[in-house]
């Protein structure tokens, strides 16, 4: 692509939309993102709630997708979430993103959520997620991302696990017949792919 001087768009921004489509590491998406639980934030026994958390989660993974897209993102799909210790007022939320793997237009974005008492200094695994990005330009039409290259094993196993991952979202989100998930067949009847 041609780079032309623009007195409207900074070469900054020519630059991002050029590197678009040339692979990326998911330490370049890393976001981190810290909350103090206060009141608001509490249901009546004083815990965190639920939606909060995935607002404050929805909001970390969007960063941490546009650092990957350099695009505007929009949130197509929210895995399953399980809340299995209550969070409690006074805590603080740490939730770390990062892209675990690029398709064509989308992005898998996985979160890690850890609560911690300061004053104690216990510091406990809340819960893990996976939130799906879309890239979309200013009309809202879906435009491509770029790949995704792990770099370290763990990197390399959420990267091979995204197929099936996205695979069960879209027949879920009613985007993909069964008989077409062809990883998540694998996974289930291994003998039937012989
Ligand atoms: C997400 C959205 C852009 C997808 O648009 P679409 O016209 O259905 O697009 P397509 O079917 O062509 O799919 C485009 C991409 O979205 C992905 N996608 C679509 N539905 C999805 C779902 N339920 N879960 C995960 N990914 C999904 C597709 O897999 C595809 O990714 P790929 O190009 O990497 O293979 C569109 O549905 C949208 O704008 N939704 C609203 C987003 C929003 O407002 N979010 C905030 C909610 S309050």
């Amino acid at each position: 692509m041609l780079l032309v001087p623009c007195p409207f768009i900074s070469q900054k921004f020519i630059f991002a939309q050029t590197m678009t489509l040339i692979s990326k590491t998911a330490k370049e998406s890393f976001t981190v993102m810290n909350e103090l639980i206060l009141p608001n934030d509490t249901n009546t026994l004083h815990n965190l709630m639920g939606g909060r958390l995935l607002h404050w989660m929805d909001i970390a993974a969007a960063i941490s997708a546009q650092k990957h897209c350099n695009r505007i993102v929009v949130t197509a799909s929210v895995d399953n979430v399980s809340f299995q210790h209550p969070i409690k007022l006074g805590d603080v939320v740490t939730i770390e993103a990062k892209v675990s793997r690029a398709f064509t237009t989308s992005v898998e974005v996985r979160l890690d959520v850890w609560a911690e008492n300061i004053p104690s200094g216990a510091r406990q695994k809340s819960n893990e997620a996976y939130y799906t990005f879309v890239a979309v330009d200013q009309s809202g039409n879906t435009i491509p991302v770029p790949e995704l290259k792990p770099e370290t094993e763990e990197e390399q196993v959420l990267f091979d696990g995204a197929l099936r991952r996205r695979q069960l979202r879209l027949i879920l989100g009613g985007k993909m017949k069964p008989d077409e998930a062809t990883e998540l067949k694998a996974l289930f009847f291994p003998e039937k792919q012989n």
